[in-house]
């Protein structure tokens, strides 16, 4: 914190706030006694100007491209690190031992399977469902089967839920897939990792042992670690929003998933390989362009763009680079892949995307990734669920744990008719 201050002057009066300053990036003015002492509120739709919280979990720099969970970067986490390891380091701050990083992950495989009665909520959907639509009423549906961990207060209850939600997110996406394609449900096998149980719950079948493929684990763990947690995103704003309300956290997790699904958000992996599809070839690329950047044309460029980073998304650069790995691997190649990569060349030179500082965001290569793995479109945000999940329980986590916390009540500017008399039907 300091002892900085600032001053608004409204008409006559003036007004001072405390400054305070973080570890790093811009400092805050707390302006909560600004509607106590002047009678206004501030408006700042879209919270593109406001701090919603203190957080010491994740922190971006957009205008450098840095991404810190607790303090370590992406880069050398999505290189050195493992998705057990930073969901750890998420959740408790500092990274694992050896010894606390296999109790860590033993407990979390001793969380992976579903109440066997969940299973059934999965027939009650048609088999062409969205699986974002399944993930949304299953995870929600939680807060049915455990109700011996609901009670946010105790924080040995806050852990059970916790690893629960962790554990069981691989388990409930690979069900989701396997119901979609009419094939059945694999149990969970704790002899593997948590990234190689959720590869084989997902495509291996009862009639045949599954190998999971190491390259592929290590490209989806990765994947897994660049979409852990990302600050106040609208996902997690919305998970600490019913949070503050004192909603379990079951229920507080699907209303993240559910805020992730849209395409400005999470959704936007699905729509940026539909994008690519649909372009097609690199001949057809400028007419995306100019259609992206005509104000009369709702297209956007999916994948591109980001409310915080004003210069490249870190996770990008990192799921750029596992393209080519997994491309390599697998011996695949694929012709949307020559296409976002002259599209990013094609955009990032042209001057509306630079003056509007539009780059690739976290969306762009992962779904040419998830499609090289064999992952259909309607899966892409259900992975990004999968990750997110860690980011959404530890951000919960520190905000219930905030002795200072309290129920998310925003305020509005009012546009609305003034006061008037009811007209009964008759004179109307
Ligand atoms: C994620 O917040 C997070 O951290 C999210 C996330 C996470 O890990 O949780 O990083 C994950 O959601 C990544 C973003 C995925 N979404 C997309 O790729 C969808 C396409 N991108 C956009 O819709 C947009 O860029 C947003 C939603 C990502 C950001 O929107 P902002 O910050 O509200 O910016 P904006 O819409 O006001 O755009 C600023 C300008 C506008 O032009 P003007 O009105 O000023 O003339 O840039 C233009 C926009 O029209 N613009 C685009 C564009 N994105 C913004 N123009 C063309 N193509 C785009 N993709």
């Amino acid at each position: 914190m300091s002892d900085d201050t600032a001053t608004l002057k409204l008409g006559s009066e003036s007004y001072e706030f405390p400054v305070f300053k973080g570890t790093q990036g811009p400092d805050v003015v707390d302006i909560r006694k600004l509607y106590g002492q002047t009678g206004n509120f501030t408006f700042d739709p879209g919270f593109t100007s406001t701090a919603s919280c203190e957080s010491a979990l994740t922190f971006i720099d957009g205008d450098e491209g840095i991404l810190l969970h607790r303090g370590y970067n992406i880069e050398q986490l999505s290189e050195q690190s493992s998705f057990m390891e930073v969901s750890y380091l998420l959740l408790n701050g500092e990274l694992p031992s050896k010894a606390e990083l296999e109790d860590f992950s033993y407990t979390i495989s001793r969380h992976t399977m579903l109440h066997e009665q969940l299973a059934t909520f999965y027939k009650g959907f048609r088999r062409d469902a969205h699986p974002m639509a399944i993930m949304c009423g299953v995870v929600g549906a939680l807060s049915a089967f455990y109700h011996d961990s609901t009670d946010i207060a105790d924080p040995e209850h806050r852990k059970i839920s916790s690893h629960r939600l962790i554990a069981k997110m691989p388990t409930i996406a690979a069900m989701a897939y396997k119901y979609s394609i009419g094939q059945p449900f694999l149990y969970p096998d704790n002899d593997l990792s948590y990234t190689g149980n959720f590869l084989r719950m997902t495509f291996g079948v009862p009639a045949e042992t599954y190998e999971v493929n190491p390259v592929i684990e290590r490209a989806m763990d990765r994947i897994f670690i660049l979409h852990a947690d990302h600050e106040q995103n609208a996902s997690t704003s919305t998970v600490r929003l019913a949070g503050s309300s004192g909603a379990n956290p079951f229920a507080c997790i699907a209303a993240g998933i559910a805020c992730l699904w849209g395409p400005a958000h999470g959704g936007a992996n699905e729509a940026a390989l539909n994008m690519l599809r649909e372009i097609g070839t690199p001949d057809r690329i400028p007419h995306y362009i100019e259609r992206a950047k005509d104000k009369n044309d709702p297209f956007r460029l999916m994948g591109f763009g980001h409310r915080v980073y004003k210069n490249y998304d870190p996770r990008a650069t990192v799921m750029r680079k596992t393209v080519r790995e997994i491309m390599a691997e697998l011996k695949v190649t694929d012709p949307v892949f020559e296409v976002a990569l002259q599209l990013e060349e094609m955009a990032l030179n042209d001057p509306y995307f630079i003056e509007k500082k539009l780059f690739p965001n976290v969306d762009f290569y992962s779904g040419i990734i998830l499609s090289a793995i064999g992952f259909p479109t309607e899966m892409f945000t259900v992975l990004f669920a999968l990750s997110r999940t860690v980011g959404w329980v530890a951000q919960w986590n520190e905000m219930i744990s905030d002795p200072g916390q309290k129920i998310g009540r925003p305020r509005q500017l009012y546009t609305g008719p003034a006061p008037r008399d009811y007209i009964p039907l008759s004179q109307r």
